[in-house]
């Protein structure tokens, strides 16, 4: 795998190595066996948008597996006075190993990769967030055993998260159910891809969505970029929330999955995320090893 741009990209076979690589570094890890697979290797982590999560786990990841990480803000890099995308991948490819970005558009991840001669791994964009539904993948079959024919419900806007989801889904054979309000549907190609390829579904509903689902997502109203739609948006999510009244139409062993940061009382309760916290925390770990299976792929 040279880079990890959207899951779009990756085959079945690729994100089953991946998953298995996740388990099998995590179970390592747990019980003290290092490796320095990544040992001398540099990766340089471009932020254009806050992280504790993704920066952080990355960071770890490249230590445990003996390289370094470069954080890299774009407040500080050339790249934010307007340095163009092309030149800072060629620079960047003389020096390190590697580049994880996390940025606005999907574009600039995409001409990253194609003027470097170095791994990208995309670490959020407008469009898609790769990583964090590989740790969900992997948290999901850690809990249930399985992925193929387990309901997945995402409740809440249809973002980078939806998108994400969907396709991670439909890849590994799931159903995936989405309920988000029709002025904040997803990525549109990404459904009809769906639609054509698996068990998709899409409603206003969030009721119907949840029905009989083994495990419920939910992500922010408002995402990074958003901020001066936030009012507006409490407005229009209004109950499109993951709660009590949702939980009862799950399967009763169902899951409760957030990517993070969560907001407490808007699009999921503080009881059910509390209820749930184990698996929430399990996810955020799975980051780490998730991601450290990427790197070891694509440095590969
Ligand atoms: N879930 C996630 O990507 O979190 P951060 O924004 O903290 O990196
Ligand atoms: N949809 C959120 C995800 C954060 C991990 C955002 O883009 O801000």
């Amino acid at each position: 795998m040279k880079h990890l741009l959207k899951l779009m990209d990756l085959s079945l076979e690729e994100i089953t190595d991946i998953l298995n690589l996740a388990d099998q570094l995590k179970y390592e890890k747990k019980n003290g066996i290092e490796h320095q697979l990544l040992k001398n290797k540099t990766l340089g982590m471009i932020f254009q948008k806050s992280s504790t999560r993704t920066r952080v786990s990355f960071e770890a990841g490249m230590y445990e597996l003996g390289g370094n990480a470069l954080f890299l803000s774009s407040n500080d890099l050339q790249i934010g006075r307007g340095e163009p995308v092309e030149d800072t991948a060629r620079v960047l490819s003389r020096y390190i190993d590697g580049i994880m970005i996390r940025t606005f558009a999907q574009e600039e991840v995409e001409t990253l990769a194609k003027y470097a001669s170095i791994p990208v791994i995309n670490g959020l964009t407008d469009y898609t967030h790769p990583c964090q539904v590989l740790a969900d993948l992997m948290t999901i079959r850690e809990y249930k055993g399985t992925l193929a024919g387990l309901k997945l419900t995402y409740i809440g806007d249809g973002n980078n998260m939806a998108n994400a989801l969907i396709v991670g889904g439909i890849k590994t054979g799931m159903k995936v159910a989405v309920a988000t309000p029709a002025k904040y549907k997803p990525d549109a190609a990404v459904m009809e891809w769906a639609s054509a390829n698996g068990d998709f579904t899409w409603t206003e509903d969030v009721l119907e969505a949840a029905k009989d689902a083994d495990a419920v997502y939910t992500d922010v109203w408002a995402s990074m970029g958003m901020e001066k739609e936030a009012q507006q948006r409490k407005i229009d999510f209004k109950g499109y929330q993951i709660n009590d009244s949702v939980m009862a139409v799950t399967k009763s062993d169902a899951m409760v999955m957030h990517c993070l940061p969560a907001h407490r009382e808007e699009e999921i309760t503080a009881k059910v995320f509390e209820e749930h916290a184990n698996e929430i925390f399990d996810e955020a770990e799975n980051r780490k090893h998730v991601q450290k299976a990427i790197l070891v792929k694509c440095f590969d």
